[in-house]
């Protein structure tokens, strides 16, 4: 009888511990503790035995098993600590920063189309000896109109309706204000020369038209100055912005404030001049405004116009980058959608 429940209990506690071996998780472990060592576990029903003993084998079977039941006591013990301390390695692992992973990369922006076309008639001009003016965006009636030869009932002001602040302060139509400026600026002195890029403003809007776009005005001042100079710089400026293979035509035209006045073509570049669907059989691309100054502006100015010449254009950014990349609807330049911006 005590041999047999030495036994047992000695069978006991190697099974805790080879079952304990095998426990992975916490609700394992507490199955063991009650299988073994709960009130209606292994234990207990080993003990219960324990009447049916002699009173000298009772007390030695009581210490032989509070011995075991303090061993499997430490084994479930040791086996709690195990399983926490490799679930709190698994969760710094899983929390880990890895500081040799690449970073997230930083989105890098470019210029807008419409400045890398600034951009690029900016750098020709400056190379031929330009200096660029700049005007407010908010002007007044006589640096818009009146300073070049525009007055109040003048019926070409119909062309450049424009956002008013007041009756004399207005969003200005054109750059050629910046013209009036730099000669009030510069007078009596010459040689003029300047080009002056710069959002404008009309009531318009449609495929072609927006109401805010960009121009670059040229004005140049000298004694001497003829339509030649004009026409050979405008030809030099736009192969240098289309290509050398391109022509240029001007035809008779009207401004106000240039006599002779001039609208400039290019030869079209889908058809080399042939005539194809993009230049409407012509095979010429209107392409910028232009002219002499005409003497009333010179004068205005204070400039004397016996003696002094000039000539003056202004340049359409819109249009010159829609020729250059090909593209028929003006709005998408406002629209900040980035696939059409990425493309450039
Ligand atoms: N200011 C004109 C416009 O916006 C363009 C222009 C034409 C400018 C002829 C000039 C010029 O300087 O000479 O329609």
């Amino acid at each position: 009888m005590l041999e047999k429940m030495l036994q047992d209990l000695e069978h006991i506690q190697e099974e805790t511990k080879s079952q304990l071996k095998k426990v992975v998780s916490q609700e394992e472990l507490n199955e063991i503790r009650v299988k073994f060592l709960g009130k209606k576990g292994e234990l207990t029903a080993i003990l219960k035995g324990m009447g049916k003993l002699n009173n000298e084998d009772r007390p030695k079977v009581g210490q032989v098993a509070n011995e075991i039941r303090n061993n499997m006591e430490g084994f479930i013990a040791a086996k709690t600590k195990e399983l926490k301390e490799a679930a709190l390695t698994a969760q710094i692992e899983e929390e880990r920063i890895d500081i040799s992973l690449p970073g997230d990369p930083v989105a890098l922006g470019h210029r807008h189309p419409l400045t890398m076309v600034i951009d690029d008639i900016k750098e020709i001009f400056l190379g031929m000896g330009y200096e660029i003016a700049e005007g407010p965006e908010v002007e007044n009636d006589y640096n818009n109109f009146e300073g070049l030869n525009l007055p109040k009932d003048h019926p070409a002001r119909d062309m450049q309706d424009s956002f008013y602040i007041t009756e004399n302060i207005l969003l200005r139509t054109h750059t050629s204000p910046v013209q009036v400026r730099t000669m009030a600026k510069m007078v009596p002195n010459y040689p003029v020369k300047v080009i002056c890029p710069g959002k404008v403003f009309r009531r318009d809007d449609d495929s072609t038209h927006s109401p805010m776009f960009h121009q670059v005005e040229g004005l140049v001042i000298d004694e001497n100055i003829s339509l030649a100079d004009l026409k050979g710089t405008l030809l030099t400026v736009l192969r240098q912005l289309f290509g050398a293979d391109r022509e240029i035509r001007l035809r008779p035209s009207y401004f106000p404030f240039t006599e002779p006045s001039v609208e400039v073509d290019i030869s079209c570049g889908i058809c080399g001049g042939k005539g194809c669907r993009s230049c409407a059989n012509t095979g010429w691309l209107e392409i910028l405004g232009a002219g002499m100054v005409h003497p009333n502006v010179l004068e205005m100015a204070g400039y004397d116009s016996t003696k002094l010449r000039g000539f003056a254009f202004g340049i359409g950014v819109e249009r010159v980058a829609m020729l250059k990349y090909g593209i028929d609807d003006l709005r998408v330049f406002f629209e900040n959608d980035t696939r059409f911006l990425n493309q450039f």
